[in-house]
C-alpha cells in the first residue's frame, strides 16, 4: 500500500554525545517544536554499548545494540546529531555504527534514510566530523540527506542553560532543514527497503 503524504513519519534520533549537558542531545530535544507536524521523533541512547569486539559479538549481540537495531529498522528514518572530537566522529558513535553494521542482512542501517546535524563550541560546527560520518553512512548504504547541512558553530551562545535553542537564525534554518528531512525520508519508504 502506498503511503499518504499526510501520514506521520517516525524518526529515531541519536546523539553522539553521552554527557548530560550535551549540546548535541539538546539540539535533538529542540527538533519536535521546529519540525512539520508530520514528523515524530524518538530519541534513543548509545549509552551502554560496549566497545566492539568480534569475540564479544560471537557470544551474542549486547541488549543495547539489539534495542537500537530494532528501533532503527522499525522507523521511517534516522537523525544523528554528532559532536566533533579531534576532527572526527566521536568514538562512541562510530562504535555504535560498527555494531549496527553487523548481523544477518539487512544490517541496522541498510537503506535507512538518514539526516545528520551537529553542534560545537568552535567555529567549524562539526563540518569535519560530519564529512567523516557521511563516508561511513555511504559505506553502510544509508542514504544521507546531502543538503542543506546543519553546522551549529559557537553553540554555547545559541543554546541556553535549559537546553533551549535560542538563536533565531539557527531555529529558522533548522525549520527549513526539517522540511527537507521529511521530503528526503519520504523518498525511501519503509516498504521498499
Ligand atoms: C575529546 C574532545 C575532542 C574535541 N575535538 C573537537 C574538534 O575537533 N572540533 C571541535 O569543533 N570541537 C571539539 N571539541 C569540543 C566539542 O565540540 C564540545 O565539547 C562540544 O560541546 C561537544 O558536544 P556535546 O556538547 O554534544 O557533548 C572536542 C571535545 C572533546 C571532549
Amino acid at each position: 500500500m502506498g503511503r499518504l503524504s499526510s501520514d506521520m513519519l517516525d524518526l529515531v534520533a541519536i546523539s553522539g554525545s553521552l554527557r548530560a549537558e550535551s549540546y548535541n542531545s539538546a539540539l535533538l530535544r529542540n527538533l519536535p517544536e521546529l519540525a512539520p507536524p508530520t514528523l515524530r521523533f524518538t530519541v534513543h541512547s548509545i549509552a551502554g554499548i560496549p566497545i566492539f569486539d568480534q569475540d564479544l559479538e560471537a557470544q551474542g549481540k549486547p541488549a543495547a545494540v539489539i534495542r537500537l537495531h530494532q528501533a532503527i529498522r522499525g522507523a521511517d528514518g534516522l537523525v544523528i546529531a554528532t559532536p566533533e572530537y579531534n576532527h572526527g566522529v566521536p568514538g562512541g558513535l562510530k562504535n555504535a555504527l560498527d555494531w549496527l553494521s553487523r548481523g544477518p542482512a539487512p544490517h541496522g542501517l541498510f537503506g535507512i534514510p538518514t539526516a545528520i546535524l551537529g553542534a560545537s563550541d568552535g567555529m567549524i560546527g562539526t563540518a569535519r566530523a560530519q564529512y567523516a560520518l557521511r563516508q561511513t553512512l555511504v559505506t553502510l548504504n544509508a542514504p544521507t540527506l546531502p543538503f542543506p547541512q546543519v553546522l551549529v558553530s559557537l553553540v554555547h551562545k545559541k543554546i541556553d542553560a535549559t537546553g533551549r535553542l535560542t538563536d533565531e537564525p539557527t531555529r529558522a534554518f533548522i525549520r527549513t532543514w526539517l522540511v527537507e528531512v521529511e521530503r528526503w525520508m519520504r523518498r525511501f519508504p519503509k516498504h521498499e527497503r
